[in-house]
Formats: structure tokens, sequence, C-alpha cells
């Protein structure tokens, strides 16, 4: 018996794919489920982005292997995006790295900053990739508590009393995933000089400021921030892209280079026609946002209507592809969900797969139908 390495006994199959098997079980069973429980958006990329790709197949070069790097114009599109909605400026040639999806950089980053022993910040709740990927790679997960309480803000005093010499990267994502909860620029300048007494690299995951949000925020553009920051952001919910793998990293041209070091040994390029449509995205006038606002907007009442005939409660000024909601008190999140799937064959997320903080809530995710949700309320009542 071949035995596996040591290193998968730190982790477990991501619950979303345990539960997503489950899910089709049920449904090639004959039951009518409707799936709230993932964040993969439903509706079309931008039609200029399906022509992009399609013109881009009879190119002679188009399926070669690309840039390790990626295309010159597609850094170029990712510098002016940031530049228009963020009024941040960078290099196209030293500080932005396309990724195949903002997910891989979380591995890349922490591979190419973390030995076995360090200590990471971890949000509590949080995108559960942090947490895996540090463990994966032998370092040590601290997680830091995250409460409704403190508008789900990190309490930078009580993280400074802590020990923080063995941290070396600490994981934030605002706007939150999966709570929805802001930060605004005031908070961002009191990371960043947190992140540089202690010498830490401060890493902002930032893939939902465009879902419901007329505040985009990059980490970067406080004063200072590229020499400890590192920001994600991705294609996949801005876009409706999420099945073609587009991020990208941006940060000082070091910390870039450090990131390549690890990248460019582990995937050979992405598919030229994917970057050529990546780059009609990344262009998109003001048009794009306020349509897709607007589906996701009217999703968002149908949600919140859900969430009330379910006793949950939620935050109106919570922004994102989710509504995250409190559920009753003689709940835990396990089993409210499961009552909901059996009693109403509808799935939402249970807020403890997030970390210890999330139990006592749930989350519903805005990628589906109108009608779906209307359904859903429906079988409720
Ligand atoms: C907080 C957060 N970060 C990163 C990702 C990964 O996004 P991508 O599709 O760019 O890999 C997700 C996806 O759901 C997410 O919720």
């Amino acid at each position: 018996m071949i035995k596996g390495a040591n290193r998968l006994q730190t982790v477990e199959e991501y619950y979303f794919s345990k539960k997503l098997r489950d899910i089709n079980l049920m449904i090639a069973s004959g039951k009518p489920v409707i799936n709230l429980g993932i964040g993969s958006p439903d509706l079309q990329p931008p039609q200029k982005v399906l022509d992009a790709l399609t013109e881009s197949l009879s190119r002679s070069t188009a399926h070669k292997y690309q840039s390790y790097q990626g295309l010159p114009e597609l850094r170029e599109a990712m510098a002016s995006f940031y530049k228009e909605h963020f009024k941040v400026s960078l290099s196209p040639k030293t500080e932005i790295l396309p990724l195949i999806g903002s997910k891989e950089g979380i591995m890349h980053i922490s591979m190419a900053y973390l030995n076995a022993g360090d200590h990471v910040l971890v949000p509590n709740p949080g995108y559960p990739t942090y947490s895996a990927v540090t463990k994966l790679l032998g370092a040590i997960p601290v997680f830091y508590d995250l409460k409704q309480e403190n508008n789900w803000l990190p309490d930078i005093m009580r993280l400074e009393k802590s020990d923080l010499s063995k941290v070396k990267i600490m994981w934030i994502s605002y706007p939150h995933m999966p709570t929805g909860a802001h930060a605004d620029y005031k908070y961002f300048e009191e990371l960043v000089a947190f992140a540089k007494r202690n010498d830490i690299l401060l890493v902002n995951d930032n893939p939902y400021s465009f879902i419901l949000n007329d505040t985009p925020k990059s980490i970067l553009k406080v004063s200072g921030a590229k020499d400890v920051c590192l920001e994600l952001n991705s294609l996949s919910k801005t876009f409706n892209m999420a099945g073609w793998r587009v991020g990208m990293v941006l940060g000082n041209s070091n910390h870039i280079s450090n990131i390549l070091k690890v990248k460019s040994n582990m995937d050979s390029g992405m598919f030229y026609g994917i970057q050529k449509g990546a780059v009609e995205a990344l262009k998109c006038s003001k048009l794009w946002y306020l349509s897709l606002n607007s589906v996701y907007e009217q999703r968002r009442q149908l949600i919140w209507k859900l969430a009330t005939a379910l006793n949950c409660t939620y935050d109106e000024k919570a922004t994102g592809l989710f509504v995250w909601a409190k559920i009753p008190e003689y709940f835990k999140s396990d089993e409210f969900t499961e009552v909901v799937l059996k009693n109403y064959q509808l799935f939402i997320a249970p807020g403890h797969i997030f970390g210890s903080n999330g139990e006592g809530y749930v989350r519903f995710s805005l990628c589906a139908h109108s009608e779906e949700i209307e359904e859903a309320i429906a079988r409720i009542k």
C-alpha cells in the first residue's frame, strides 16, 4: 500500500467538494434541491469576452505555451483596471502577476514566504483555504477573532498584545467573505501600520469589491502599503468568469518576483484565448457593473425575505455575493442547514465551515435565479 504524504493528514477534503456530492445524489434521486450554498456566478460573462475568446482561437500563436507572466496586454489591462477603480498605480511590468484564479495565489504566496513552523494570522470566520494551505506547508494557522459586535474587524490592540514573533503572513479579505463586512481606509491604515511594526506580510484577498458595493477599496491605496502588502483580485465574481480561472496578485516588484519564482515552476502560463477574454472584461464600462448589480440587488431582496421566513436576521449594510444571517439561538448551524435541506430541499452553507465564530450563522448565496429563490420562499410558507 503506497501511503500518502504526511501533509494529507493536516487537511480534509473541502466541505463543498464533499457536500455537493450528496446534493447531486439527492438531485439524481429526484429531489428538486435549490442550491444557495456556493458562490459560483450563474450569469453570463460580458459578450465581448466570449467574442475575444472565439476570435483568438484562429491565431497561430493561440495554442502555444504562453508567457509565465501573462501577456503584456493583460498586465496593462490589470494596471488600468486598478488605476480606474481603486486609484492605485502599478507597474504592469513588475508589480502585477496574472494568476490562474486567486485561489492558487494563496498557495503561491504561502510557498514564497512560509517555512515550516511559521505562524500565519487567519480570520475566523474566513475563507477556509488560508488555513488549509498554511497547514499543507507545515506552517501554523493562528486564528484571529472577527465578531459581529466589532463589525467583523480584527481587534488590532488585542493582536498586538499576543506573541507575534513567528508571524509571517496575515490574511484579510475586505469586503469580507462570508460576512459581507467592510473595512474603511482608516482601518486599512491601522492594519498597514500594524503589519509594518511587526514585519508581517499583509495580504488582502479582494474578490468581492464590485458586488453590491459602490465603494471598491484596495489596501494598496494606503500610503506605504506596497512595502508590506499584497492584494489578490479575481475576475471570477466581478465578470462571472469563475470557471475561466483568472486572478491577479499585485504588490511591489520584490514580492511579485518571489511569487513568480514559485509560480513559474508550477504552471506554464494561461491559455491565450482566456487572456484575451480577460483583457476585454477588465475594460468593461460602468454599465457592466450597474447591470450586474441590478440583478444581484433584486435577488438579495428575495434572499432577505427567505432569511426572514426562516427566522434569521441579517445586516442590510453588508455587501458581496452572499447574505450572512444569524439563525435562531437554539440551533447549531449544521443542524439548521440539515433541517432546511431535509424539509425544504434547500441547500445553504452552515457558518461553522468558515471557522468557530461562524457558528450560529448561515450563508445564503445570490448565485441562483430569482424564480428559484421565490420557489424556496414558497416552500417555506
Ligand atoms: C474570499 C475568497 N477568496 C478567494 C476565492 C477564490 O476565487 P478564484 O475563483 O479567483 O480562485 C474565493 C472564492 O470563492 C473567495 O471567496
